[in-house]
């Protein structure tokens, strides 16, 4: 399968610390491709960087055999490209339903204007988006919270809503960042049957602690310590990377 993203040298700094040190990953079409290591590795990092939240000093990243030179959020999404946050990053004083829709939309209105005033942005011309967005709940098997605003919700609940959210583009390239962060041990199975369904017709970036559904669903594996690329394999390769399990030391075991 053709490469669908890649990082070329990305390298970073926060306050003079060495955030990402050259770091190169690929993303094979159709596969579902973990990014792992401790914590403060630099995976949510490298997610900012390909989406253009943060700027790296140096390095590029490839999409769709072209360098990514995006500057806004929405054009992500039109790129075929969407994301969740580490944590949740849903709006607290919008219904699920329009956060879920703000996904969908590519306009630049939306977003913390939209939350901030609440209005009544939900128009005509919106009607098809309301009912993708409610497909997608519908998938996520949260239709039935569409009128109630996240904080009404619990925390697995509100994961799911973001993930809805990060569907309902339809995008090519999904990336999760610790989706089962915070969820127990049902919601973790549902996930790694959705994130398999996802592919090969999506392909899925996953940042995640949970090693057990890291191992079950990854085709290939980036392992990331202190900045550094330190192993990509598979599962089964990673999990018997003398490097890796040193990385790990003091944090939980890979296997
Ligand atoms: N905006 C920022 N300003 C300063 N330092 C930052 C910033 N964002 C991240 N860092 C630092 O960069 C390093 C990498 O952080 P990052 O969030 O990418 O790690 P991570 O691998 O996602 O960790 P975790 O598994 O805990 O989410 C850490 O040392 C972190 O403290
Ligand atoms: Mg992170």
């Amino acid at each position: 399968m053709p490469i669908l993203l890649e990082t070329r040298e990305l390298t970073a700094q926060f306050g003079g610390l060495q955030v990402l040190d050259y770091v190169n990953i690929s993303v094979e079409e159709g596969t579902v491709t973990g990014l792992i290591g401790p914590n403060g590795a630099g995976k949510t990092t490298v997610f900012n960087v390909i989406c253009g939240f943060v700027k790296p000093e140096k390095g590029t990243v490839i999409f769709q055999d072209e360098i990514l030179r995006h500057t806004k959020p929405h054009h992500l999404t039109q790129m075929g490209i969407s994301r969740t946050l580490q944590g949740v990053g849903l709006f607290p004083s919008l219904t699920s339903l329009e956060n879920v829709m703000l996904g969908a939309t590519n306009s630049v209105k939306t977003g913390i204007i939209a939350d901030s005033i609440a209005a009544p942005w939900v128009d005509a011309h919106d009607e098809k988006i309301r009912q993708r967005a409610l497909a997608a709940m519908n998938d996520l098997g949260v239709a039935d919270v569409a009128p109630k605003k996240p904080p009404e919700l619990p925390y697995p609940v509100q994961k799911r809503v973001a993930l809805a959210r990060a569907l309902v583009s339809d995008p090519k390239l999904l990336m999760l960042d610790e989706p089962a962060g915070g969820v127990g041990a049902d919601d973790i199975a549902d996930l790694a049957r959705l994130i398999r369904s996802w592919t090969p017709q999506r392909t899925v970036l996953l940042v995640e602690h949970h090693m057990e559904l890291v191992m079950e669903v990854c085709d290939f594996i980036w392992v990331l310590d202190a900045g550094r690329v330190i192993a990509g394999g598979t599962p089964n390769e990673v999990r018997n990377d003398p490097a890796v399990l040193a990385a790990y030391l003091g944090e939980d075991a890979v296997h």
